[in-house]
Parts: C-alpha cells; structure tokens; sequence
C-alpha cells in the first residue's frame, strides 16, 4: 500500500485532523446511480481540533451542525465531551468538498483518539456520516479528501483502494495517477444544497429520457478517466464540455456558471461546472501558461477563483494543536486568487 494510504495512528487529545477539499473533474450526479466518476483532491483544506473542554475559553458548539452531532454519535458516543475547532479554506455549499473534509478530519481525529483506525475504515465512517446528514449521495467526495490524489468510482481502472456501500449500492474507488496539471476553479458565490440537486436529478432520470442521459454521462465519464489516464488535455477539455452540456440538460446548471464557463473560454482548454451544480463552482482547464488569465477572467465575471493542484495526501493527523494554528495556502501567494 502506497505511504499516502497510511493508516490513522492511535493519538491521544489535544489533535488536530487536515483534510484536503475536492472537485470532481468527470462524473458527478450519474455516480449516485452507480455511474463512472473521476475526483481529485485539492490544495485547500479544513482543519478540525479537538481537545478536552475547559482546556481553553474557546469551545464550537456540536448540535447545530449536522455533520459534527452525526459524528459524536456514531463513533464518540458515550465518551467525555469534545471541544472541537474548525478552520476551513474550502467555501461552504459550493460543491468543493467542505462538507466532506470535515467529515474526515473529525472522523480521523476521533479515530485516532479511539485507538486508530485503517484509511479504508476512514473512508467507510466519512462517508456514514456524510450521508446520515444529507440523506442522499455517493461516496465520491469523502473518499476523495481520504485517499487524496485522483480516484475513480465505479471505472475499470488502477489498483483498487477500497469499496463502500451503503446498504444497498456498492462503489469502488481506485487510484488513477494525477497528470500534475494546474486547474482553476470559479465559485459563483451561489450556495446550494447537494441533497436538493441530487433528489430533482433523480426525479429528471425518471423521465422516459432519463436511461439515455445516464448512459451517455458514464460514457462521456469514461472517454474524460480514460484521456486524463492518457495526459490528453485536448481530449480532457472536450470531455468535459460534454459533460457540462448533459449536466445542463438534467437541469443543475445555472446561468452564474454559464457566465463563468463562457468568460474562460478565450483561455481554457474545456471547462465545466463540478459538484452538484445549481449554483456552486465550475472548473476549468487553463491552456498551459494561462492559469493567472483563467482566474482574472473568473474574477471579472463575477466568481471567486481559485487556482488549485492536486492534493496527494488525503485527511491525516498534524501534530499537537498548539502548532496546528494555521493551514497550508495561508501564505496568500498560495492558492487562492482574489
Ligand atoms: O456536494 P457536491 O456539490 O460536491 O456534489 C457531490 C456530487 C454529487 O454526485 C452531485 C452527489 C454525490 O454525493 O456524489
């Protein structure tokens, strides 16, 4: 097993868990029904401390947040509470991973605080609470933030990393190599809700159409795995012009992430939204060279863009809290582009 996929070691409090945020470069929607997707580990992260409460004034109320109360019930139940902190980079809602780092910095660091656990078992307890909170939804995202690097659902392709089911469905995810090309992603500052998007995606499906739209997603997904596979950036940015065009026909575009794919285009390879779309963030391939030009046009459109490479490291342990205050991409000559 690659070092990257070491297991969570047993840690005693205080601890503090990184996880990476994610995009999805092919895939998103149809990998809910079992469908090829292809999702990459970013450069900006979420931080989750946790310490005895009363061992500083600061302390973040669990109950309000839905992913944090599913976690202390599930794997810290009947234990002394935990005075968690959250330091996120990642914008909230807006098809970036945030949920799904959380859910595996604070799985991560409960485990480690519980004896340790396996990465495939992180995978595993991330994706239970994510979608005990939201209802609906694959294990995409949370593998992605825990295997960091590039990993494919449900594709024929690379070692396999694990599998998770919930019950029902069953996905595998494997390692696909990360051509190491620079992405930039534009936000739109339109938050939205994946459990919405997902259930009318799943009612537009249901239409006598629906068969041929999921076929030609996993087959579009496929062509996009198989031409980053390949290093083909001019194949990659075809695929995923296709793959917007069938998401704006299943109904979660959005004229925000219009605007944003249609300013980049002087400038990028292929470009499409990523996540669950209606709003959200779009993402972008820039010519080689043209990543600065890709965010400008981003930011004069309207969006919030960021300049990102692929995180290899998913979500991991980082030392005592004392020196866990700040997060990698602080530095602001770091990722984001304002
Ligand atoms: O939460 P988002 O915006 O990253 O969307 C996740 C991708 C979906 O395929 C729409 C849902 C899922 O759980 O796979």
């Amino acid at each position: 097993m690659s070092p990257v996929l070491d297991p969570v070691p047993a840690a005693n409090l205080p601890l503090a868990a990184l996880a990476p945020g994610k995009c999805i470069l092919f895939g998103e929607h149809s990998v809910v029904h079992g469908g090829p997707e292809l999702v990459a580990a970013i450069d900006l992260y979420v931080q989750v401390g946790a310490r005895a409460p009363g061992s500083t004034g600061a302390t973040t109320a669990v109950a309000p947040n839905p992913y944090l109360r599913r976690a202390t019930e599930r794997f810290w139940s009947g234990r002394p509470p935990l005075d968690l902190t959250i330091t996120s980079r990642v914008p909230r809602s807006a098809g970036l991973g945030s949920s799904a780092a959380l859910c595996a910095a604070t799985v991560a660091l409960m485990g480690a605080a519980t004896g340790g656990l396996s990465r495939p078992e992180l995978a595993r307890r991330a994706f239970e609470v994510e979608r005990g909170a939201q209802g609906v939804g694959s294990p995409g995202d949370t593998s992605s933030v825990v295997a960091g690097g590039l990993v494919a659902l449900n594709a024929e392709v690379g070692e396999e990393l694990w599998s998770v089911s919930d019950g029902g469905r069953e996905w595998s995810v494997r390692r696909v190599a990360d051509p190491g090309w620079t992405w930039v992603v534009g936000y739109t500052r339109v938050p939205r809700s994946t459990a919405d998007a997902v259930r009318a995606v799943a009612t537009r499906l249901g239409r006598p159409d629906g068969p041929d739209l999921l076929r030609e997603l996993r087959r579009v997904a496929l062509e996009g795995i198989r031409a980053v596979g390949q290093e083909d950036r001019t194949g990659v940015g075809r695929w995923l012009g296709e793959n917007h065009a069938l998401l704006r026909e299943i109904g979660v575009s959005h004229p925000r992430l219009e605007a944003l794919i249609e300013a980049v285009r002087p400038s990028a390879v292929g470009a499409k939204l990523t996540g669950a779309g209606a709003g959200g963030s779009m993402l972008a391939l820039p010519q080689t060279g043209k990543e600065v030009e890709t965010a400008r046009r981003i930011a004069s459109a309207g969006g919030v863009p960021y300049v990102v490479r692929v995180e290899p490291r998913g979500a991991h342990l980082v030392g005592s809290l004392a020196t866990a205050g700040s997060l990698p991409g602080d530095d602001p000559d770091d990722g984001a582009v304002g």
